[in-house]
């Protein structure tokens, strides 16, 4: 028996709470709390009392659910996550490329950088690819990769983000392809990807395309609660013990709910994959039907573009009119608003009133755009392909460092990750010269990566 099921028994024997948490299954709350989020959700709040298994070593109804996972992905073995991909990135990186060289993607998120810190990787980054008319990242590309396989034959872990933020997975299959032909070990980032597990007959997930090693955010494209995700094993993995590792990286006191939805996610999507495909054909007819004059709907290749996810992009926006019409308007919250570019996350039905919402609005934004002339937009500074640091990030990370202003901070180390959340990507490692071009091009957006009291960088560099 999953876990949903096993809790929805418990709830109704209506034990006496003597256990944790402090709210004693809701009997001790504001009443306004109460009132918001109703009885129910106090009662399936508990956390490891006898007979509902333990997620540091699952052998009841948390390895049930574990076990339909591991059939719905195609995976060796799922582990349960409630710290999100976060967690999982942390233990698969600990468990895989604990003080290595590593390949990494860097359009990595944050989280897999302090998985580096924590594991003493010393990473090659892999600098992807953008879209030259629109200025979209794309991925890594496979000559990318080729090459830095050729230069550095000693490093066998390879830790890429697929599908990437805006939902590409770029020239997938000859990645994978190079990754195997040279006995790479595959970690993917699929936080973007989990409803990919439930399309696999048009859009494989990565465990089927032959990964190591997954991480998938549950709760961001699946109906989960926010934190539930899984942490995949693929085959060719027995020595490593995953769950362990995992334990490290998050709570003892794993929430029920988190789990609870995950279980329920999995029973309520299984077999509906022919569905789902046809949703997602759905909704990228419905926005190949708009007729947009300065607005443009970014389309790449539909079989690496997830169709899920909606770009619209215009170089004459600076971001303020997206907000009054899409937000203030017609009240619809996009995934991500910034200068030219909006991002909607779509859900898995198709769901007309929002199709006409998103609709009604981009009509509206475009004919507002009419008069308005195209902004400068300052290109992101480029990086080489392929670059290394000097030091590991675990080595910087016991470095002393120092905030300096914008001005002042030319030439120098930076010693922080320059970060924009969301995505969470960062533009600057640790360790990366601070050229002229990348600080002109950060006094234009210090707001977007809170930088307005300065950068960090390491102390005692010389002038
Ligand atoms: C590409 C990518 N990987 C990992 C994460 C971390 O996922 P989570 O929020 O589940 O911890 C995110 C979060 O936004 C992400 O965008």
């Amino acid at each position: 028996m999953g876990i949903f099921r096993k809790m929805k028994e418990y709830t109704r024997k209506q034990y006496y709470s003597a256990h944790m948490p402090g709210h004693k299954s809701g009997k001790f709350l504001p009443e306004d709390l109460r009132e918001s989020f109703g009885e129910a959700v106090f009662q399936f709040d508990i956390t490891e009392t006898p007979g509902v298994d333990n997620l540091q070593n699952p052998q009841g109804i948390i390895k049930d659910t574990e076990t339909k996972i591991s059939k719905i992905t195609g995976a060796k073995k799922a582990n349960l996550l409630v710290n999100g991909s976060t967690g999982g990135l942390l233990a698969a990186i600990f468990t895989l490329a604990r003080n290595k060289k590593i390949f990494v993607g860097s359009n990595c998120h944050q989280s897999v950088y302090n998985a580096m810190i924590i594991s003493g990787s010393n990473p090659v980054f892999l600098t992807p690819e953008l879209d030259q008319e629109n200025g979209v990242e794309l991925g890594v590309s496979p000559e990318t990769l080729a090459e830095a396989v050729e230069n550095n034959p000693e490093c066998k872990v390879l830790v890429l983000t697929f599908p990437n933020y805006y939902g590409i997975r770029y020239e997938y299959k000859e990645i994978f392809r190079i990754a195997k032909e040279n006995n790479l070990q595959i970690i993917i980032d699929e936080a973007h990807g989990a409803h990919f597990n439930f399309m696999k007959e048009k859009f494989p997930n990565a465990i089927t395309l032959g990964a190591h090693v997954v991480v998938q955010s549950w709760h961001k494209t699946l109906p989960v609660l926010n934190q539930g995700s899984v942490l995949l094993e693929g085959e060719g993995l027995e020595s490593f013990n995953f769950r362990e590792n995992i334990n490290m990286f998050q709570t003892t006191s794993p929430s029920y709910l988190i789990m609870s939805s995950l279980d329920a996610a999995a029973d309520f999507l299984e077999g509906k994959n022919k569905e789902i495909i046809l949703r997602g054909e759905q909704w990228q007819e419905f926005f190949r039907k708009i007729k947009l004059r300065n607005l443009i709907i970014f389309r790449y290749k539909e079989e690496e573009r997830d169709p899920f996810k909606l770009m619209v992009l215009s170089k004459k926006e600076s971001g303020t009119l997206f907000w009054e019409i899409v937000i203030d308007k017609y009240k619809i919250q996009p995934e991500i608003i910034e200068q030219g570019r909006l991002l909607f996350m779509l859900p898995l039905f198709f769901d007309s009133e929002l199709a006409e919402r998103i609709n009604s609005a981009l009509l509206d934004l475009d004919n507002n755009l009419e008069d308005k002339r195209i902004l400068e937009k300052l290109k992101e500074p480029e990086r080489k392909k392929i670059f290394t640091l000097k030091q590991t990030p675990q080595e910087m990370s016991y470095l002393h460092k120092e905030k300096v202003s914008l001005k002042e901070c030319v030439g120098k180390i930076c010693a922080q990750k320059i970060v924009m959340y969301p995505p969470g990507v960062p533009l600057i490692y640790p360790g990366e010269v601070l050229s002229e071009e990348i600080v002109c091009y950060l006094n234009r957006h210090k707001i977007n990566y809170s930088l307005q009291e300065g950068i960090e960088i390491f102390s005692d560099q010389e002038n």
